[in-house]
């Protein structure tokens, strides 16, 4: 018996990263899922690997920060599984530059943060909290109407960050984006606690992506980082789809509005 048999899990950002751990995971315990992103090929790739584990998968190329995009994906979801149980929120970018699949695209870590904070541009702010904040808005109002229409009590799952809470683990646009996911998840709490929907966040700390490339690629910048993190590494995507699984299933039956941080002890103090 798997903790998710029978259920439909849409995850966005599910073609790579800690979105594709989370697609295999959970089909590793009996869920479907569907998977919405831009990176065609690596989707693929996360289907091969669904469908390895026994798990049936769809994909459809859907870009976060588009209403219309969303609202055909989560449609695909209940005209190829008949129903959402279960919605991972993981597209996101770190940088108005960083493209998923082009480790160290972005060059921003690199500058003078004054000036980068001064005089950064405003379309790349725009860009990182249309994707991270507005996408996860749109993605969860889309999956909680489904789950509400369908009388399913399903439950959400955004992805945030300890850049949610702290101010240092991230660039402005990207902790202001994941402060804004963390009071959004709260709301939606809020709102769709009587009709049996739970949402919840994880916030990661440090986890071996390409979106930290850039960080792995720069020793001194990696040793800075691990000296906050008392386990002394960075995570694996699996360890944070583990958070992802317990939230899906119903072993957090009484959690709703909270954030986990699987970050090697990030907060400890
Ligand atoms: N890696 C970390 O250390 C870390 C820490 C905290 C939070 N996070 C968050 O976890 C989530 C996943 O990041 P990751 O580390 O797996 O990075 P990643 O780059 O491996 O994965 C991000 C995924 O999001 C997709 N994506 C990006 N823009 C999109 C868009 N407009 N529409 C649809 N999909 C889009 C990418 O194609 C990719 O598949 C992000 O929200 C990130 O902010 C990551």
């Amino acid at each position: 018996m798997g903790q998710l048999d029978g259920r439909v899990a849409v995850v966005t950002g599910g073609a790579n990263g800690i979105g594709r751990a989370c697609c295999e995971r959970f089909a590793e315990e009996g869920a479907d899922v569907v998977i919405a992103d831009i990176l065609d090929e690596p989707a693929m790739d996360t289907i091969a690997a669904v469908e390895k584990r026994g798990g049936r998968a769809a994909y459809m190329h859907t870009d976060a920060s588009s209403p219309t995009d969303t609202e055909t994906v989560m449609q695909h979801a209940i005209d190829m599984f008949g129903a959402i149980d279960v919605l991972v929120t993981a597209a996101g970018i770190s940088t108005g530059g960083y493209v998923s699949g082009r480790p160290g695209s972005e060059v921003e870590v690199e500058r003078d943060p004054i000036r980068r904070f001064t005089e950064g541009s405003l379309a790349d702010w725009q860009h990182v909290l249309d994707v991270n904040l507005t996408g996860t808005l749109l993605a969860v109002r889309a999956a909680a109407r489904h789950m509400h229409d369908l009388g399913r009590r399903g439950s959400i799952i955004t992805i945030a960050s300890i850049a949610a809470k702290h101010p240092g683990a991230g660039a402005p646009a990207y902790a202001v984006s994941k402060a804004g996911v963390w009071m959004l998840t709260k709301q939606a709490a809020l709102i769709l606690g009587p009709a049996g929907i739970r949402v919840n966040a994880i916030g990661p700390g440090f986890i071996e992506t390409d979106m930290t490339a850039v960080v792995r690629g720069m020793p001194e910048l990696e040793q800075r980082l691990l000296a906050s993190v008392p386990l002394g590494r960075l995570g694996n995507a699996r360890e944070v789809a583990n958070a992802a699984l317990f939230l899906a299933s119903d072993q957090s039956s009484y959690f709703t509005g909270e954030m986990l941080h699987p970050d090697g002890g990030f907060y400890t103090d």
